[in-house]
Formats: C-alpha cells, sequence, structure tokens
C-alpha cells in the first residue's frame, strides 16, 4: 500500500507512539494533584509545552493544549460573542472548523465578510484593509490551506490588524512542520496546530495564544491549562505531540528539500505524458509536497477509486469532503468551474515518501487516466 495523503493525516513516528506507550504505562497521575503522581505527569506536560514552544518561537505559557486543530479554531471564533465588535472578516478558503462555525455563530448576530481569492488562492492583504469596519472584532485567515498548500500573506495581514488593535487569529495546522513557523514574527494574536499533521497523535492540539490577550474558555470546568481549557489533560498526547514537534523542527529543512525534489520529480514524469494537466494554487507561495492537480479528462472520483484498489491512497479535494461529490468549496473560490473541480485530486507527499513510490503513482497515474479516458470516449459516442 502506498499512501500519498499526508495533508489529511501522518502516520505516527514510531519514537512519538514508543514515548507515548511508555507514558501511558507509567505516567497515569493527574496532572493537577500535588502528589509526586501528579507531579511527573505535571513535569510531562510543560516538557512537550516547552518543546511546541520552541517550535514555534513563543513563551511555554502562551500554549494552550486542546483536543486538536477544530477546537483550538473554535476557542477564538465563540469568543466573538462574548466581545463588542462583533463583526469578523475570514478568508473564503478557511477550513470548515472556521467557516461552518463562523456562519453558525450569525445566528447569534455575528455579522460577518467573506474576502475572496485570486485564482492562486492567495488572499490580497488589501481586500481584508477595505473590509476591515469600526466594529470588526476579529481576523481570521489560514496560514497554509489545505487543499492546494498554498500559502497566505499573513504577515501583512496581521500588520493591517496590529495597527488597528484588531485579533489576527491563523489556523497553523497545516503550515507547521512544512514551513517555519514563527508566531512572534508573524505578529499573529492567535494561531491553531493539530499533532496528527506532523507525525504526532490524533485528537491533540494546540492554541498559541499572545501573551495579555484575554479569552473565555469553550470547554468549561477545572482551571486546567492557564483557565483557558478545563478538563484533565491527555497527558501521552500531548508529551506526544511535543516530540513530534521537536522532531519536525529538527529535519524541517532537508524535508523541505527532499518533497520539493519528489514533487518536481513527479511533475516531470506526468507532464511528459498528460500534456493537459493543471496544477492548482500558487507556484512559489506553496509547501513543498501538496499537489493539486486537475486532469481535464478524467473525474477525480473514477482515478481516486482505481487507484485505491491498486493500493495506493490519494485525496480528492479536502479529506473532510472526501467520499462527498460536493466540488471543493476552496477550488470554487478561485474560480475553478464544477466540471474542472470534479476532475481534480489532491496528492500529498510526507516523511516517508520515496523516490520509487514517486514512481509507482506516476505510472499507475498515467495508466489509469489513459484507460478512463478510453472508456469514456467510448460512453460518450454510445450516448
Ligand atoms: C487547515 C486545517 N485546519 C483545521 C483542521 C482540523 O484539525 P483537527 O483534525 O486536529 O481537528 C484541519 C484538519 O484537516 C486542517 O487541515
Amino acid at each position: 500500500m502506498l499512501y500519498f495523503d499526508y495533508c489529511a493525516t501522518t502516520p505516527i513516528d514510531n519514537r512519538v507512539l514508543s514515548l507515548m506507550i511508555e507514558l501511558g504505562e507509567r505516567v497515569f497521575g493527574n496532572p493537577s494533584s500535588v502528589h509526586q503522581f501528579g507531579q511527573e505527569a505535571r513535569g510531562t506536560i510543560d516538557k512537550a509545552r516547552r518543546q511546541l514552544s520552541n517550535a514555534i518561537n513563543c513563551q511555554p505559557k502562551e500554549i494552550i493544549f486542546t483536543s486538536g486543530g477544530t477546537e483550538a479554531n473554535n476557542i477564538v471564533l465563540w469568543n466573538v460573542l462574548h466581545e463588542k465588535k462583533k463583526h469578523v472578516i475570514l478568508s473564503a478558503i478557511e477550513h470548515p472548523s472556521i467557516s461552518k462555525t463562523i456562519s453558525l455563530l450569525a445566528n447569534w448576530g455575528i455579522e460577518y465578510t467573506i474576502i475572496p481569492v485570486d485564482s492562486f488562492g492567495i488572499v490580497n492583504p488589501d481586500s481584508v484593509r477595505k473590509a476591515i469596519r469600526n466594529d470588526t472584532g476579529l481576523v481570521t485567515v489560514m496560514f497554509v490551506n489545505n487543499e492546494t498548500g498554498t500559502i497566505e500573506p499573513i504577515r501583512e495581514i496581521s500588520q493591517l490588524c496590529l495597527e488597528r488593535e484588531i485579533y489576527f487569529h491563523s489556523d497553523g495546522v497545516q503550515a507547521l512542520g512544512k514551513i517555519p513557523v514563527d508566531v512572534r514574527s508573524l505578529n499573529v494574536t492567535s494561531m491553531s496546530f493539530s499533532a496528527h499533521k506532523l507525525y504526532g497523535p490524533k485528537g491533540v492540539g494546540a492554541l498559541y495564544l499572545c501573551e495579555g490577550t484575554r479569552l473565555n474558555p469553550l470547554v468549561i470546568g477545572g482551571s486546567q491549562e492557564g483557565n483557558f481549557r478545563a478538563g484533565t489533560e491527555n497527558v501521552p498526547g500531548i508529551a506526544g505531540f511535543g516530540l513530534a514537534a521537536e522532531l519536525a523542527i529538527a529535519i524541517l529543512k532537508t524535508e523541505k528539500d527532499r518533497l520539493r525534489k519528489l514533487e518536481q520529480h513527479f511533475l516531470e514524469c506526468l507532464t511528459e505524458n498528460i500534456p493537459n494537466l493543471t496544477i492548482n494554487g500558487h507556484q512559489e507561495h506553496r509547501v513543498p509536497g501538496v499537489i493539486n492537480i486537475t486532469f481535464p479528462d478524467v473525474p477525480g472520483d473514477d482515478l481516486l477509486m482505481n487507484l485505491d484498489l491498486n493500493g495506493i491512497a490519494v485525496s480528492s479535494g479536502s479529506a473532510c469532503s472526501s467520499g462527498t461529490l460536493k466540488p471543493s468549496e476552496v477550488l470554487k473560490a478561485m474560480g475553478i468551474s464544477d466540471r474542472l473541480n470534479r476532475r481534480t485530486i489532491r496528492i500529498s507527499f510526507g516523511r516517508y515518501t520515496r523516490k520509487s513510490d514517486v514512481h509507482v503513482l506516476a505510472e499507475a497515474v498515467v495508466k489509469y487516466i489513459q484507460q478512463l479516458k478510453k472508456v469514456n470516449a467510448l460512453s460518450e459516442t454510445h450516448a
């Protein structure tokens, strides 16, 4: 089986898994308990907090561990209800944990403006500037898009917000481990992360929250996570996240270069045989190893299914919408027609992808596209 869906999730790193198993057995105390069992668990969380804060360049106390990227995004968005300024600005390509939440918040009087993207999927900071109102309380634009890998100009957007004292949140789930993430120089108010996108466990995430920012908890109860997120902590999961972040940062540069080369190699193999394909997203402002491709001659789902039957996993559009036939909202926002939208797949490489795997994938894609083209041509002549 070959896996090319690293944007949906990554396999857990063996070193992370070993640590989690070891801690799961040995460190079972409640981190809030004062005795030694509790203190060992507390120390384990503190270490992970330091590891993650080193990875994103912030203070350990600016990290709030959560159940994942979705919860980290939700904490920030639901807070708008507590604020006087009830207008939110978001981009047209946000993950559903942002876009759906904001459209739901409209039921409670939140108003919002959606900023369009250009054909490369990039938000123009000037459009954000123009959309800012006197009652804008929050701007949220993701760092890296999960379908195309496009990197958004969040430093420019955060600058705009800083000058106007507006809260700026960014979904950094697809950025951490793929490109450098320095929250301090990015000047964001908050940023969300998820462990399972960087070879850590599922069900663990974090919110970076700039020191001094007011925020009400979404999950209410005990005083864990500096009163920002109640509930007994998932100690092995959090420790796994800390280690996963440290490991990812240690090899970031070499992995970036390696994945870029793999991607180039793959595209060379493909374009030789399928000249009419298009790559969606920005050519330069894109994380390496995420390739969103339209093959105009064949439905993406047919291709996906054929590959899957032969042990090769890719994704159609975003992972959350795979399995449904709905065209991708992200590609729609980029001006891609519904027809071409349905003829698009997402391939994402990662730490365990080898050059020989990429060869097998390229050969399989070329083979199935040629087969499917013939089948489609036949069914059109018989129609
Ligand atoms: C950009 C982005 N944000 C948020 C999430 C949600 O993260 P989690 O799965 O940890 O809830 C995902 C996961 O697919 C994502 O890609």
